[in-house]
């Protein structure tokens, strides 16, 4: 579903992507780094969103721009303009498509894609008004609305509380048996840790690539997070660095 080969990315002259490759099938795929480790840089790369400065980049044999309607985003929440006075359906039913007037079954969609994660009573309500956990399950409907062929995820799961997540993957769970591709940028694997096929460890570079067991080891995370993590755990055969979904930046 993804090809990725010998991407990179500056801004300004400073790396943010350095010669990434790697090939997803259709899966779900979890993305993890280090803050600044250009996770986003990709995932944005992916959408279209970013100019390609080098390599190439396929979204189900197409170029980003192309399947670009085939995929429902929910961006890093850090990133949508809190201030802005916008109403949550407007919100969600911007994830249909950006347009002027929408049609009685645009309307339904977005209210299904809230009524999904359990928010349909949010429908009237001002966005800024919303706590974090409740702006998040607006932008995780968002990207639902469409019923995309493929969700991207950006830090899903930050400042979200536990039974918000875990409805979060049940739904994702459920897309995915259904057919739905997904790409998930996360800080702690484990919440999803028994639903992903894949794992794209970054740091900058492709540090590692494969099945959870391939990559979640101890020489693979000192490589992508350094030797001055906090800690790193491992059981059941999977080790993961003992952050939480929390921004530190
Ligand atoms: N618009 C921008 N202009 C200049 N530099 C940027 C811009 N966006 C990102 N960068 C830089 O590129 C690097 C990668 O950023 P990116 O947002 O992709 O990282 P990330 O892995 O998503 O980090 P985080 O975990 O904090 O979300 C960082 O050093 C960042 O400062
Ligand atoms: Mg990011």
């Amino acid at each position: 579903m993804i090809e990725v080969r010998n991407v990179s990315y500056s801004y300004n002259g400073k790396v943010a992507l350095e010669n990434v490759t790697f090939s997803s099938g259709d899966a779900f795929l979890a993305i993890m780094g280090p803050n600044g480790s250009g996770k986003t840089t990709l995932i944005k790369l992916i959408m279209g969103l970013l100019e390609q400065q080098k390599g190439e980049i396929k979204v189900f044999g197409m170029s980003p721009k192309e399947a670009r309607h085939l995929i429902g985003y929910m961006p890093q929440r850090d990133a949508i303009a809190k201030h802005i006075p916008i109403q949550v359906k407007d919100i969600v039913l911007m994830g249909i498509a950006a347009k002027k007037f929408y049609s009685k079954e645009d309307i339904e969609r977005a209210k299904e894609a809230l009524e999904e994660i359990d928010s349909l009573h949010l429908w009237n309500e001002k966005f800024s008004s919303l706590s974090q956990g409740q702006q998040q399950r607006v932008l995780f409907a968002r990207a639902l609305a469409k019923n995309p062929k493929m969700i991207i995820l950006d830090e899903p799961f930050n400042a979200v509380d536990l039974p918000s997540r875990e409805k979060m993957v049940e739904v994702l769970k459920k897309k995915r048996e259904e057919g739905t591709a997904i790409v998930a940028v996360v800080h702690n694997i484990n919440p999803i840790l028994h639903e992903i096929d894949e794992i794209l460890l970054l740091n900058k570079k492709a540090i590692a690539f494969g099945t959870p067991k391939e990559v979640l080891n101890q020489e693979n995370l000192r490589k992508a997070y350094g030797t001055d993590v906090q800690m790193i755990v491992c059981e059941e055969g999977y080790c993961h660095p003992l952050i939480g979904d929390e921004h530190a930046g």
